[in-house]
């Protein structure tokens, strides 16, 4: 099952062939930048101990010899370093596949009302880091998940984050208590129903992920809702290409500056892509939009036609999904992409949240690292 070579480009690059018919070009230069030998990459922590500098100009494939894995010889090196073919496979670069503004990362898949809601009892998740795998992996796929049947205590939220990373300190503190004030700093500490929107646009950077956890939950109302701003982002796109394209092209801008001492602002488009056209991330929430000043007076009628009927959209009870929170239960929210919003709530009995804000890097770490164990164990 030998791979096949095709040295191109005078050693610039090589052609790869598979037993099963799948091919890749690999440049002379990426391949020497991310070679695996213990000279190249520190053998305990994986870290390279090259930089591109230390990269000769010229360099280029001397040889190639294909046999379960691929063997290269480097000039003017004269470096030999081997490639294990799965690795090279697994890294290969040379797709065709032309990608559309808007393009999602395979882990994400969209969703509108009707998604049964993705849950996890908390004793469970503590103590089976399959099933925190399980949970970790549809928050990463969904951007949301519940947890039920944890402590009715003050503070237990830090131990839903707990599960899976580190929570990132803020004006709020490092948990805030949602209910209904006297003078509330923000409309969060009221009654009021709140449209869909994701928390605090006007950081830079953003939340990332954000837990609300209940505690007290026998007010008439208060239901809470989710809705997919990734879904709603490419149903503009697929309705109205220019306005999705206003809505990411253009920063807006968001601001807070609801209690003493505290103004905070950002700068950033409300549906956010990479370079290359990625949907990393949404921004939408009412409250805290500042005048939008970077949009050129002739797009701004047009641009606030399409904010308008993004609004809709996420509106739209269609995309939406709703559930209860009893004392106990918590959910985990993606900050980056999932909107959420809470009916309004009134009359007799209390309802009372707590929210923190712990961050994605953390929970991707360590789900990656449950999937590493899992894969090796499977080996
Ligand atoms: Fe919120």
């Amino acid at each position: 099952m030998a791979l096949g070579t095709e040295i191109l480009d005078g050693g610039g690059a090589v052609r790869l062939t598979w037993p099963d018919g799948f091919a890749a070009r690999f440049h002379a230069v990426w391949l020497r930048d991310n070679a695996l030998d213990p000279e190249t990459r520190a053998p305990g922590n994986g870290q390279r101990l090259i930089a591109v500098g230390d990269i000769p100009r010229d360099i280029r494939i001397g040889a190639a010899e294909g046999g379960d894995d691929l063997s290269v010889t480097f000039t003017p090196e004269g470096k030999t370093v081997a490639f294990p073919a799965p690795w090279l496979r697994a890294h290969a670069y040379d797709r065709r596949e032309s990608r559309v503004p808007g393009w999602l990362s395979e882990t994400a898949e969209t969703w509108r009302g009707g998604l049964a809601v993705p849950s996890a009892d908390f004793a469970r998740l503590e103590s089976d880091r399959e099933a925190l795998g399980g949970w970790l992996e549809a928050v990463r796929r969904y951007g949301f998940a519940k947890v039920t049947g944890g402590p009715v205590k003050s503070g237990a939220l830090m131990r839903v984050a707990g599960l899976f990373g580190y929570v990132r300190e803020t004006n709020y503190g490092k948990w805030f208590e949602v209910r209904t004030e006297v003078n509330p700093t923000n409309l969060a500490y009221t009654g009021l129903g709140l449209q869909a929107h994701t928390d605090n646009p006007y950081r830079d950077p953003v939340p990332t992920m954000q837990i609300l956890y209940c505690l007290e939950n026998s007010a008439e109302g208060g239901e809470s809702m989710v809705v997919d701003g990734f879904a709603a982002a490419l149903r503009l796109r697929d309705e109205d290409a220019r306005g999705f394209d206003l809505l990411s092209r253009y920063c807006a801008r968001f601001e807070y500056a609801g209690s003493a001492g505290v103004r905070l602002t950002a700068r950033r488009p409300m549906i956010e892509l990479a370079p290359d056209g990625e949907l990393i991330g949404v921004r939408f929430n009412n409250r805290s939009t500042a005048p939008i000043v970077d949009v050129p007076y002739e797009d701004m009628a047009a641009y606030y036609g399409a904010y308008r009927r993004w609004a809709e959209i996420i509106d739209d009870p269609a995309m939406a999904v709703s559930f209860r929170l009893s004392p106990g239960e918590s959910f985990l929210v993606d900050n980056t992409r999932v909107m959420h919003a809470r009916k309004g709530y009134s009359g007799a009995g209390s309802r009372w949240l707590q929210g923190c804000y712990p961050d994605r890097d953390g929970l991707l770490s360590t789900l990656a690292s449950i999937e590493d164990g899992a894969r090796e164990a499977a080996e």
